[in-house]
């Protein structure tokens, strides 16, 4: 019984991990680019605690980027309600005013650590790992509780999110139980008594409140982060977030400390000798993976467009020059780890306008069941790599598995507890059509294009 919770929970939690940095960066860096942005309401002493007490929740407030997810586009500070899209189902986050209803306004200190270095709630239940607390648990409690006495210094709204619905198995929460005591370390940060106080101030708020590793580590297919490729680069929604150890080709190996603090105060790195060598700094690439610098004879040229443009705008571009010295201090004496490659080269069967449009429509909608490489997850969901079903010449099977969900005959089903959802009324004909087609010539498979003509004929019943 517990051994299949302990299995159940690595799988949900796959599927919500995978998807949890998409989710900040999606709605949330959308979110950033209103110029509507409320600031963040100033500190202000109440009953016992000082205003110097309350400036400091403020402060770590934005080394946390709190903010950043719990508002949603319109709405006021730490009311929550940012949806955070995943295949199985929409994550609101929730109001963190001190409402007692609504809010956070009923929680004792005890019930705010334990949300946020165990992930689990007041009554019982885990969090979904949205909250990015496998970062937190490194915070120290007196900081944390700096950040609740913040946060209830402030006006309690009485906005109430949606609620939280995932569609089944992804709704039970005790599933997430299992893989909490396989990968949560529930440790504090312990500092490193060989290195200066400030490489271990930096070390504190990287893998603490500054939750870097939730975007630049690479993830294992239970959703967990492995240790010994710490911030060497992952990819994120059709994002690269790139690899921060001293590694030269795609990592911070040739970034000067000062390039990397003027990076995160203004988001741009941009160096004066460029301009000698007549380039141009605003032309980073667009689109997926902008944001690349190039090479090293120049240093780097780059600009925080997708995600990073939240973090910088809403954390660390308010942080004091001694926290960003101390994070570049850090950062910078990383031995270098080579990026993992992740991105494979494009099939011929694809423009490269399909294969990118493909890969993030699969990232996006597909690898939390099917695995990022189609390599499926017994005995849950079966693979995509080597399928006939989704390689026949004749793609009837594979459009309909889309269009309608599978299995369609119950008594064939690939596994008793999960069901393929049906994505007819949320994608249209020409994203169906570029995902079947991405399946079909990726890993190794490799089957002929799927045209919407054909996708929109099976729609109809032709
Ligand atoms: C990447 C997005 C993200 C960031 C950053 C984030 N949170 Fe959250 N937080 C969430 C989500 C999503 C939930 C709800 C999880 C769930 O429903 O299981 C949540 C839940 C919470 C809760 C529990 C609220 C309740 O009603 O049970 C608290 C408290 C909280 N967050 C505080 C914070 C603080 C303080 C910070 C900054 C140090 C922070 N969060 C940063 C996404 C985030
Ligand atoms: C929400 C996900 C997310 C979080 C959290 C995050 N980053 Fe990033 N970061 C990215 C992405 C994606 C990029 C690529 C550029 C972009 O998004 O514009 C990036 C780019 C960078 C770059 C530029 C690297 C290069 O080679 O161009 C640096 C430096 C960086 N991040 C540092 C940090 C630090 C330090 C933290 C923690 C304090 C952090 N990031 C937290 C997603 C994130
Ligand atoms: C919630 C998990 C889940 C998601 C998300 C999901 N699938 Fe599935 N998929 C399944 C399961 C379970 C099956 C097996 C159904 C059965 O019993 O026949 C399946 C079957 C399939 C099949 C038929 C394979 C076969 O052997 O019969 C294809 C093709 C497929 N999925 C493609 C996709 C694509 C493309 C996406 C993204 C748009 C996707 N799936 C998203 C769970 C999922």
């Amino acid at each position: 019984m517990r051994d299949l919770t302990l299995r159940h929970g690595a799988l949900v939690l796959a599927c919500l991990l995978s998807m949890a940095p998409t989710l900040a960066g999606t709605d949330a860096a959308d979110a950033s680019n209103q110029a509507s942005q409320p600031p963040l309401p100033p500190a202000k002493a109440y009953g016992k605690f000082t205003q110097a007490r309350i400036e400091h929740g403020r402060y770590l407030t934005l080394a946390g980027d709190c903010l950043g997810c719990h508002l949603r586009p319109g709405g006021k500070p730490f009311e929550g309600g940012l949806a955070l899209n995943t295949p199985f189902g929409t994550i609101y986050s929730p109001n963190i005013t001190p409402h007692k209803a609504w809010g956070i306004g009923s929680f004792s200190d005890q019930d705010f650590l334990r949300a946020l270095q165990q992930g689990i709630r007041p009554d019982g239940k885990p969090y979904y790992p949205a909250l990015p607390y496998p970062s937190f648990t490194k915070v120290k409690d007196d900081d944390l509780l700096a950040i609740k006495d913040y946060l209830f210094s402030l006006e309690p709204s009485d906005y109430r999110p949606p609620e939280t619905q995932l569609r089944w198995p992804f709704d039970l929460r005790d599933l997430l139980f299992g893989w909490q005591e396989l990968y949560l370390s529930d440790q504090r940060f312990e500092p490193d008594p060989s290195k200066s106080e400030e490489w271990n101030r930096g070390a504190y708020l990287v893998e603490g409140l500054g939750h870097c590793g939730a975007c630049h580590t690479p993830r294992n297919l239970a959703g967990a982060t492995e240790a010994h490729e710490a911030l060497t680069g992952a990819l994120i929604d059709g994002w690269y977030a790139p690899n921060l150890t001293s590694e030269l080709g795609d990592g911070l190996g040739d970034w000067r400390l000062h390039e990397l603090i003027t990076y995160m105060r203004s988001g741009e790195a941009t160096p004066a000798k460029d301009a000698a060598s007549g380039q141009t700094n605003t032309s980073a690439p667009h689109g997926p993976q902008a944001g690349s610098h190039n090479g090293s004879q120049n240093g780097p040229v780059t600009a925080a467009l997708g995600p990073m443009a939240e973090v910088v705008h809403l954390s660390l571009s308010r942080l004091a020059d001694s926290d960003l010295r101390a994070i570049a201090v850090y950062l910078k004496d990383r031995p270098a780890i080579e990026t993992p490659r992740q991105a494979p080269s494009r099939p011929h069967q694809l423009s490269e306008q399909d294969d990118i449009q493909g890969r993030r429509l699969y990232r996006h909608y597909c690898s939390g069941c099917h695995q990022s490489h189609g390599q499926g997850l017994a005995p849950y969901f079966p693979a995509l790599r080597g399928n006939e079903v989704v390689t026949l010449p004749d793609p009837k099977d594979v459009v309909s598995a889309l269009l309608l969900g599978a299995p369609a005959d119950p008594t064939q089903a690939f596994s008793a507890h999960v069901v393929m959802p049906s994505f007819g009324s949320l994608l249209n004909d020409r994203q169906i059509a570029i995902l079947a087609s991405y399946i079909r010539a990726n890993w190794g498979n490799d089957a002929a294009p799927v045209t919407p003509e054909q996708v929109s004929q099976l729609r109809r019943g032709d």
